[in-house]
């Protein structure tokens, strides 16, 4: 008997078109002699649907329109996901759920609970590290407290103390990071250069969430480690982000990449490298994941690590970084797909 794995896509999260891409290509390459696959969908307002028709129109939007059937969660003891057809309940047989779901929903616990508590084994991060990795704050927090670098900052609840924010940027300096605690894919991010487009980027950040932290620029690259397991880990090759002079890593350069190098592996000694996979290691750890994560960093112009966040569902398309880094050190695709199932229910030969 195959086993049967359900991939879920889509959601109720800014990055739900991101989620379409990453969960086409995730679709496309699972080993169907080993694995039945289920297909659910999510919309925008977070309607669950099974998805039976094709990958196309999952990249293209208009999944939703045609071939779904309701889908309905049954909470009791072994009750599990349910769908509806033709005004029968139908009970879903699934074996694990592979949630390739980025941001709010997805990537913050919410949904690992959902599955906790439906008794369903999933692919990924729990739901303590899962909220702990979407919370940038805490995530430095934890991490700082054992040791490693993190980027000075400062974290405003709900409301601008505009003292605290004027002794921040003069010690800080300019430019200053302005993050929504709990986003991703840069959404709602700005560098502010001046005072004026830091109150500014505030005010944008306060409309994507509650908690905004404020960071210091870190002047040097940014580097990913990939990591896949439990207890033993998978690493892949270290990647290297080179980004023009003034630019970031914004929504643009993220999914149309123009200005961006991307480097894997990074152009750097043995050691660093070590120095980093060591680090990247430490800070899954620390954050208690599980399953898989990319872990981001600085790199100072003195060469120290500095904690940037880990990704707990990284993009997973077949030209995203976090697959690419595997494939560099001879994994394909596919493999990668069945390292995530096999730390979950063992190997499905
Ligand atoms: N403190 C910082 N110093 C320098 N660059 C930063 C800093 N924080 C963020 N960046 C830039 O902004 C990008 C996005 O920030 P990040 O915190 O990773 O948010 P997201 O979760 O949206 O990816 C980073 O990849 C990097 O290019
Ligand atoms: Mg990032």
């Amino acid at each position: 008997m195959k086993k049967v794995v359900c991939v879920l896509f889509g959601g109720k999260s800014s990055e739900y078109k991101v989620s379409l891409m990453s969960a086409s290509s995730v679709i496309e390459n699972l080993n169907r002699n080993k694995y039945e696959v289920i297909n659910i969908g999510i919309t925008r307002d977070g309607k669950w649907l099974r998805y039976y028709g094709d990958i196309e129109d999952i990249i293209n939007d208009t999944w939703y329109l045609d071939n779904c059937s309701d889908i309905l969660f049954n909470p009791c003891k072994d009750g599990g996901i349910l769908e509806i057809k033709e005004n029968e309940l139908i009970p879903l047989k699934i074996d694990l759920i592979f949630p390739v779901l980025h941001g709010r929903y997805g990537e913050d616990g919410a949904i690992q609970g959902l599955l906790e508590i439906l008794s369903i084994p999933y692919i990924g991060c729990d739901i303590a590290s899962s909220a702990i990795c979407m919370d940038k704050d805490y995530a430095h927090r934890l991490v700082e407290d054992s040791g490693i670098k993190v980027p000075q900052s400062l974290v405003l609840n709900g409301n601008m103390v505009k003292e605290d924010i004027k002794r921040f940027s003069e010690k800080a300096g300019f430019p200053i990071y302005v993050k929504p605690a709990s986003e991703g894919s840069s959404i709602g991010m700005t560098r502010a250069m001046n005072k004026d487009e830091l109150i500014r980027g505030i005010e944008e950040a306060f409309e994507f969430d509650n908690k905004v932290v404020l960071e210091e620029n870190i002047d040097g690259f940014e580097v990913g480690c990939a990591i896949i397991g439990n207890e033993e880990l998978i690493i892949g090759e270290v990647c290297e982000l080179e980004l023009p002079n003034g630019l970031f890593l914004d929504y643009k350069e993220k999914y149309k990449v123009k200005n961006i190098n991307i480097h894997i592996p990074a152009r750097i000694d043995n050691l660093l490298k070590d120095r980093i996979i060591n680090t990247a290691k430490d800070i899954y750890r620390i954050l208690g994941c599980s399953g898989l994560a990319r872990v981001d960093m600085f790199i100072d112009k003195d060469e120290s690590i500095i904690f940037n966040e880990v990704n707990t569902m990284p993009g997973f398309t077949t030209t995203s970084i976090f697959p690419k880094m595997f494939i560099s050190s001879n994994m394909t695709y596919g493999e990668i797909l069945d390292q995530l199932i096999e730390i979950e229910i063992g190997d499905c030969k």
